[in-house]
């Protein structure tokens, strides 16, 4: 079992800290506004869930999951990531990160911006194309017929495999996407986010099983997003 800090706990970080905890993990939370506003959370998790600064979270994680909105990139702890296998599970949204050029004009994916920020981390991209609800209701034990895929993105094919031990413990298994540079296959908007697992409103969501994300990933079109 391992250590994960997690940066961001909302719906998809907390969700995730949720899932790592009934898989055995021992979970350190962090958010922007300071380890006493998790003290619910963390009480709700039980004794494998404690809560820190971002900093401590990158320190104390053998992995790393990253789940903030892309415009506080720049105030992730990059000294702490230094050497950290970080999960991200951002979508860049200009409504809500303001404008970015690079990722406006897709020269840039917005994990491949995370790995400029995280000085020698390595970024793997996974859980942005699932709703939080259904990331929650769609986990399965390894074997079961209706596992759920998810996309994986990443440079460092040792960190990948780290990400994919990760999510098989929490019940879901991996389709390799490719790069980072590759990672806009999985981006909003492309035929893999979101619609495989069916509607928000059906907060059970829908098996996807592995042809299903492979097929959605190679639908995908750069003008698509
Ligand atoms: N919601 C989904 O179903 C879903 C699914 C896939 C991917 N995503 C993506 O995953 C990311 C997180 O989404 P979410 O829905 O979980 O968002 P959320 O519920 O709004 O939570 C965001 C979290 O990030 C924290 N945060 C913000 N700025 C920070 C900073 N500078 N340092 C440390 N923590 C910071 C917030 O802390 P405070 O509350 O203290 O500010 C909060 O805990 C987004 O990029 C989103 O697009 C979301």
């Amino acid at each position: 079992m391992s250590t994960v800090g997690i940066i961001g706990s909302g719906d998809i970080g907390g969700t995730i800290a949720r899932l790592a905890v009934e898989a055995g993990h021992q979970v350190v939370l962090s958010n922007s506004r300071g380890p006493e506003t998790l003290a619910d959370t963390v009480a709700e998790l039980g004794p494998q869930a404690s809560a820190a600064t971002s900093e401590e979270a990158a320190a104390a994680g053998d992995l790393v999951v990253v789940s903030v909105p892309v415009k506080a990139f720049p105030s992730l702890p990059a000294a702490a990531l230094a050497g950290k296998t970080v999960i991200d599970t951002c979508n860049y949204g200009p409504e809500r990160d303001g404008h970015i050029p690079e990722l406006d004009d897709n020269s840039l994916t917005s994990s491949a911006l995370l790995q400029r920020y995280g000085l020698g981390a390595e970024v793997v991209k996974v859980f942005n194309n699932i709703y939080f609800k259904h990331l929650l209701n769609l986990a399965r034990p390894a074997g079961a017929a209706d596992r759920s895929y998810l996309p994986i993105a990443g440079d460092s094919a040792t960190a990948k495999s780290a990400v994919i031990e990760f999510l098989d413990s929490i019940g879901y298994s991996a389709v390799d996407a490719g790069t980072l540079a590759d990672s806009w296959r999985q981006a909003t908007g492309t035929p893999v986010w979101g619609t495989p697992h069916g509607p928000y409103s059906n907060e059970q969501g829908q098996p996807a099983g592995e042809e299903t994300i492979r097929a959605a990933l190679a639908a995908a079109t750069r003008a698509g997003f």
